[in-house]
């Protein structure tokens, strides 16, 4: 069983071998209208949530919780309120059931989603390398073994799905805005407008300045035309989306260059947008890359790759006691296994 509560997303996935049964999720739409995740409302909601996702999940499956072998949980990184709920809840179902727990690091799960359903599907080799790409997070993870591995960069403020949400909320998109401007750039000029892309050392990303870019150039043209947004709204988002991707794209591509790893992977929420998936398509047929990209549904949080990771645990005996407790910042370069 996997458990996942880090942001507003509660979700619950059974796993056998490497084949996932059932993977529910429970979304809280109560935060959209205020713009962005509000910790207190998110923690409340997967307090409601839990136990009727951990029942539905099971009951999917056509499992019943006497027949888990072992509760694999999100214990970090992400929202304190919300980390608590998922923990003490695999505490107790571990207690009850007299089974072992398993606490996973929540972005080696987003990593580590390369390995669910596995049978027929290609799979990246060791070392390969995956742009993690989040609400929280944008990382280039050096992958050495499934639990092997470590960030060898990292943004220095805002994480690439921030800079699509806040980018969305400047042109009146609800939260979270990263899907609205996928679906918008399709019918967009990706050309028409130019933003500035950031300039800082080694394999490290900025994407606060975007926004700032974003911000000025909208209060500055608004001020001119007051319909300009909603005049040009799809070649702004498209041009907004190319931008992002640009900015992704050129330090995956150095890396990759510098490291000489050509099987590259990208993982996290941000990976499900269109745009990206067909950018690293197309530079993975022009650099002679092996692009791997999760099914859909593992790409934004899920309990499936928890679960998935908790597998990998259990088969090294990795396993958490009952004084295990949820932490807020959890790098996996603070990881010794
Ligand atoms: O991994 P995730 O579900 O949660 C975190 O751990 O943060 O990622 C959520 C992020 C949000 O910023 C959301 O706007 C972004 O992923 N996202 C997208 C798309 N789908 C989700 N961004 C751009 N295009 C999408 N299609
Ligand atoms: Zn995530």
């Amino acid at each position: 069983m996997g458990i996942e509560s880090s942001c507003d997303d509660t979700s619950a996935a059974v796993l056998k071998n490497n084949t996932i049964l059932s993977n529910l999720i429970a979304r809280q739409d109560i935060h959209e209208q205020y713009g962005g995740v509000v910790p207190e409302l998110a923690s409340r909601a997967h307090q409601q949530n839990i136990i009727p996702v951990v029942d539905e999940a099971l009951k999917k499956a056509g499992v019943t919780k006497e027949e888990i072998d072992a509760v694999a949980f999100t214990r970090g990184p992400g929202l304190m309120g919300s980390l608590v709920v998922g923990t003490s809840f695999a505490k107790a179902f571990s207690l009850a059931l007299n089974i072992p727990m398993l606490d996973v690091n929540h972005m080696v799960g987003h990593v580590l989603a390369h390995f669910i359903d596995d049978e027929g599907k290609d799979q990246p080799d060791f070392p390969f390398l995956c742009l993690t790409v989040s609400g929280g997070h944008t990382q280039i993870v050096l992958v050495e073994d499934h639990l092997k591995m470590k960030v060898i960069g990292s943004t220095i403020d805002d994480a690439a799905g921030e800079a699509f949400d806040k980018a969305a909320k400047l042109l009146g998109f609800p939260y979270p805005g990263g899907p609205y401007i996928d679906k918008h750039a399709k019918n967009g000029d990706p050309a028409r407008f130019t933003f500035s892309k950031p300039s800082i050392p080694e394999y490290n990303y900025s994407f606060s300045g975007l926004k700032t870019s974003i911000l000025y150039f909208l209060q500055k043209e608004s001020l001119n035309d007051p319909t300009f947004i909603e005049k040009n709204l799809d070649d702004l988002c498209a041009s907004i989306q190319r931008t992002v991707i640009e900015i992704l794209l050129k330090k995956l591509i150095k890396a990759s260059n510098e490291l000489k790893i050509k099987h590259i992977a990208i993982a996290g929420g941000v990976s499900a947008n269109s745009g990206l998936r067909s950018a690293m398509h197309e530079t993975g047929e022009a650099l002679g890359w092996k692009v791997f990209i999760p099914k859909f549904e593992y790409c934004t949080d899920n309990a499936a790759m928890i679960a998935i990771t908790g597998k990998f645990m259990f088969q090294k005996g990795l396993f958490a006691d009952q004084s295990i407790a949820a932490t807020a910042r959890y790098s996996m370069n603070d990881i010794h296994y």
